[in-house]
């Protein structure tokens, strides 16, 4: 949600402070919020979160630095020469870790490079830079803040052998290879009671990112309830989708870190109607609350 719906509701506040311990801004840090035209920062709101959150004893995960969405219409649409646009997006990087460095100690680095067959994401950086920015996003994140952990963040990856998980795992493991500073990987895990994936699944992909020698997180869970069945029965549905999930995770213990992509249902980016988060609209915990509360803690 908004930082600024957030930061006008108490009682949201409230539910977010007795339940959470890490927080990621939904769009706050993106680049068409930070750097609206070439060199011109604005870090009003994120300011103003990431101080809310560090006065409150909360982590930050940072999100994102490098994607080829919500960028400002200067980068998209930019008539780039490779190295400016190496230069900005150094610039890009440089200047909104070092402004946090020591209270977001986590970034999402580069955002959904990888296709859901497995190859590049079309965007401005593959077409200008070519496969190699995002080795280069990763080289200069470390510059600007070498106590940061970087991690790279999908949606696709997650289904064992599927080419979107197979893609990403090529792409990391050869990151890795040529010892450029990579520590995680982002499992966004955006589901539906229809389709999702199942504790086995997630605890396959995770166990192949922690045989790269990386950390793996779930950074974005949502289930989305599109099963037909009672009200009872389709929030049992999304009750056990969290479960598998958060059990794999905890099982795991290169898995760092389990966020849902919201707080209640009320503001998800899918919509009111989605039901997609762990409480509902009037942020009552609704039956997936205590069971990944429970498998986290297990
Ligand atoms: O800020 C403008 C506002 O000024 C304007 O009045 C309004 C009218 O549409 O739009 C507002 O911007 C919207 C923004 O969310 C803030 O609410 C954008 O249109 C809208 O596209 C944007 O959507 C975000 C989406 O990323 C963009 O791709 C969602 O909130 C956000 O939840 C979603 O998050 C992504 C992750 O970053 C990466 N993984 C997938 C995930 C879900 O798509």
């Amino acid at each position: 949600m908004p930082w600024r719906t957030f930061s006008e509701d108490a009682r949201l506040q409230r539910l977010f402070r007795d339940n959470f311990d890490q927080l990621t801004p939904e769009n706050e840090l993106k680049w068409a919020n930070t750097e609206p035209l070439p060199g011109v920062f604005t870090f009003d709101e994120a300011d103003q979160l990431v101080s809310y959150a560090t006065a409150h004893g909360k982590r930050i995960r940072g999100h994102t630095l490098v994607w080829g969405n919500q960028l400002p219409k200067w980068v998209r649409d930019g008539h780039w020469s490779r190295d400016s646009l190496l230069l900005f997006m150094r610039e890009h990087i440089d200047r909104e870790m070092s402004r946090y460095r020591g209270r977001i100690n986590e970034w999402d680095v580069v955002n959904e490079a990888i296709a859901g067959n497995g190859g590049y994401e079309q965007n401005v950086f593959l077409r200008v830079i070519g496969p190699k920015y995002v080795e280069y996003a990763f080289r200069y994140a470390h510059a600007a803040d070498p106590d940061a952990k970087l991690y790279y963040n999908d949606m696709g990856i997650g289904l064992p052998g599927h080419p979107a998980t197979l893609g990403v795992l090529r792409m990391v493991a050869d990151l890795k290879r040529k010892g450029v500073p990579i520590h995680g990987i982002g499992i966004q895990a955006h589901m539906s009671t229809r389709y999702h994936l199942s504790q086995s699944q997630v605890a396959d992909t995770m166990r192949r990112v922690a045989e790269l020698g990386l950390d793996v997180a779930i950074t974005e869970m949502d289930v989305r309830i599109n099963s037909p069945g009672t009200p009872a029965q389709r929030l049992e549905d999304q009750r056990r989708v969290y479960e598998g999930v958060a059990r794999a995770c905890r099982a795991q213990p290169r898995c760092t870190s389990f966020t849902t992509w919201g707080i209640s249902d009320k503001h998800s980016w899918l919509g009111q109607s989605a039901v997609p988060l762990a409480f509902d609209s009037a942020y009552r915990a609704k039956p997936a609350w205590p069971t990944i509360v429970r498998a986290l803690r297990e």
